[in-house]
């Protein structure tokens, strides 16, 4: 065992040198290590806290994860309400606001701050002590869910405040899903034929609003802080642009983009401007918002029901455009999906030409109505890939043509549909919306299993890419994903191959070697099962620690998981009973790839039940930290000896309490067996 001593300031540093890094990339957005050193410190924070629970506290670094679901959320009140906003659609509109303010304040001119209105889901957080104590949603403005749990998970919300802070206050801010993850959601889900989210701001209402903190944990969440609602206990700024780079002081996340301005004419040029500009923005803003900065003059001018009159959205326009529909194209993905992709006749939209765009399903082909030959409105919203909305049916002319995948797959030679790539049998599982091509050996497929099992949130095996991968297959070199780890047998090939320098072909192998010590939850991800994205891999990591057990996992097993329908465990099932995969499965074994956990987790509630009364001195340990660890596993302390408690821990010099625990005959332990007990608990 370590030093006690020694263990408690390395938590801390570790802690401290975490926090600082998390503040650096997620606040910042300017990160000074890699993100394998920095898993490299959460790895050793995270297995000490496990060795080590009483040194865990409440705002460590590895707690923004892993709380339990809940089964519905619990109610806040607001104690000041959160207000929507009125709108301006024009310029006409803008500046009728700013003459009625003007007119109100009885001022001629008066500062102004713009900032981007973002589409996503207004919080509050309240800080009491210089911890995060509460997070909750807007609701109707009076009362909102606590969503405590599910914002603690976002990395740029900070769990604690430095002690300048006010001993109490909230905050008020946007939360979002940047456009990069919204649209990974949405492909996700169309994969699995769940219903996709319409825009950025349902998405990320629906992470947030989460009963398993676990899944929100797994959405690239953001927050911009737009507001100091109220302070206690500290004098705060007396405008709203002071109060913002107050709010940035304490560590908060606001957002670069806002200005402050002495003239409306400045807020016009300031809307142009991102007008223009905002599909480089990295999150979907529909609009601006327009407050006057002094915090005396927005008390003075006040709201009309939940919209305050010192402040406006003024609306950009959406950016959607008109095309044909010229064709319906299948493409093939990873796990065998057929996807209906829109061959369109060119149209800019926003500065871009489109060519192509999502048509996710034929159910959603279908139930929008969209024909071949229709004109349709196609929309670039927060979509990094545009989508096609819906057909313009007064247009039609009655030739258009209805899509039928059977049809579209048809092999005239086969007299069957088949796969547009490798011409195998295709079939739809009984509940789904997509259909599969059977042909697990699909070069197509192969090729993208590949490319994902390679990929940056699976095994991050860098200098693979597209582009190897297909070298890579193309030359025979592997077959599946575990024949990566068999590379380097293939020195001499690989280096025979044109274009590939002695150097990037050790980069290459050196990058493979690294990717074996992967978490079992990015090695789950990677193998591609159907059904198993990144958040789902990492709760079964969770439930089973081991790659083996997880493939001996039987239906009930899985699906006693709350999270695991019975399609994922069919799913899993059918993956594992494949013999091409348990085969992979054997040679990455082989190979040396890490297949288990790493860190033994505690069981958690071991000692849940028993309380524990301690008298006399420790050596090992202080008395709140011993405290600390029992309840730690679930068990309770308590001040006097009773009929309750279970175990009386004896140090020196013990007190009264030792007479009364013989008179009771209350069970005794020494510091020994206590820590023995503690340890073995695990
Ligand atoms: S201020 C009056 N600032 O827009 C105070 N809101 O339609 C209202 N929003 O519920 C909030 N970006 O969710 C403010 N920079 C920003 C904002 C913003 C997005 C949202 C917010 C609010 C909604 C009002």
């Amino acid at each position: 065992m370590e030093d006690l001593n020694r263990v408690k300031p390395r938590v801390e540093k570790l802690r401290a040198e975490i926090n600082r890094h998390n503040y650096l990339y997620y606040v910042l957005d300017s990160p000074e290590i890699s993100d394998a050193e920095y898993d490299d410190l959460m790895r050793e924070l995270k297995e000490l806290e496990a060795k080590y629970p009483q040194f865990l506290t409440p705002d460590s670094p590895t707690q923004r994860v892993g709380a339990a679901p809940v089964a519905a959320f619990g109610v806040i009140e607001h104690p000041l309400p959160l207000l929507s906003l009125g709108n301006a659609f024009d310029k006409d509109e803008l500046i009728s606001w700013y003459n009625r303010t003007a007119k109100l304040l009885g001022k001629a001119q008066f500062d102004l701050v713009c900032e981007h209105k973002i589409d996503g889901l207004a919080v509050a957080l309240t800080y009491v002590d210089r911890q995060l104590t509460t997070g909750a949603t807007r609701g109707d403005g009076f009362r909102g869910e606590d969503v405590t749990q599910n914002l603690r998970t976002i990395r740029s919300i900070p769990l604690s405040v430095p002690r300048e802070a006010p001993p109490r206050f909230e905050v008020r801010g946007e939360v979002f899903l940047p456009r990069a993850g919204f649209h990974k959601l949405n492909q996700e889900r169309a994969a699995e034929g769940q219903p996709l989210f319409a825009n950025p701001r349902n998405a990320a209402a629906g992470s947030v609003r989460q009963l398993d903190p676990r899944i929100t944990a797994k959405r690239p969440l953001d927050i911009y802080i737009y507001a100091l609602g109220y302070a206690e206990g500290k004098a705060t700024p007396s405008s709203h642009w002071e109060s913002m780079k107050y709010l940035k002081s304490l560590g908060f996340k606001v957002n670069p983009n806002n200005r402050h301005f002495g003239r409306i004419e400045q807020v016009e040029d300031y809307y142009h401007s991102w007008e223009k500009e905002k599909e480089c923005l990295p999150y979907e803003a529909d609009g601006i918002v327009v407050k006057v900065d002094s915090l005396e003059w927005q008390d003075s001018l006040g709201s009309v029901g939940h919209e305050p009159r010192w402040a406006i959205a003024y609306k950009f326009p959406a950016v959607q455009g008109t095309t044909r529909l010229v064709d319906i194209g299948i493409s093939v993905g990873r796990t065998g999906t057929l996807n209906p992709y829109a061959i369109l006749e060119p149209v800019a939209v926003g500065g871009v030409t489109i060519k192509q765009a999502a048509l996710h399903n034929e159910d959603d082909i279908r139930r929008k109505d969209i024909r071949i030959g229709d004109t349709v409105i196609v929309q670039r919203a927060g979509e990094v890939i545009p989508e096609v909305v819906a057909p313009v049916k007064s247009k039609r002319s009655g030739k258009e043509k209805e899509f039928f995948l059977l049809e579209k797959i048809y092999d005239k030679d086969k007299k069957r549909p088949a796969c547009p790539e490798c011409r195998a049998e295709v079939f739809r599982p009984e509940g789904e919306v997509m259909y599969y091509c059977s042909n697990a050996a699909c070069p197509t497929q192969v090729q993208q299993r590949l490319e994902h099992f390679t990929s940056r949130g699976a095994m991050d095996i860098r200098g693979i890419g597209e582009s190897q991968s297909a070298m890579l297959l193309k030359e025979g070199l592997v077959k599946d994903i575990a024949d990566l780890y068999y590379l380097k047998d293939k020195k001499d090939v690989l280096l025979k191959r044109e274009r590939l320098a002695e150097k990037s072909v050790s980069n290459m192998l050196s990058a493979i070697e690294k990717s074996k010590d992967r978490p079992l939850d990015r090695l789950i991800f990677a193998l591609g099962i159907r059904h198993v994205g990144d958040e789902m891999a990492e709760i079964l990591a969770g439930e089973f620690h081991s790659l083996d057990k997880l493939a001996d996992a039987s239906r009930e097993q899985l699906t006693s998981i709350p999270t695991v329908g019975p399609k994922i465990a069919d799913s899993i099932i059918a993956f594992f009973r494949q013999e091409a995969n348990r085969d992979i499965i054997k040679r990455l074994k082989a190979a040396g790839v890490r297949l288990e956990e790493k860190a033994v987790r505690p069981k958690e509630q071991s000692l849940a039940g028993m309380e524990f009364v301690i008298t006399g001195r420790l050596e090992g340990f202080s008395r709140a930290e011993a405290e600390a660890r029992v309840k730690a596993l679930g068990g309770t302390t308590g001040s006097s000896v009773s009929q309750k408690t279970t175990y009386l821990v004896v140090g020196a010099d013990p007190g009264s309490k030792l007479a009364r625990a013989r008179e009771l005959g209350t069970k005794q332990l020494t510091e020994a067996e206590f820590l023995h007990l503690l340890e073995t608990a695990k």
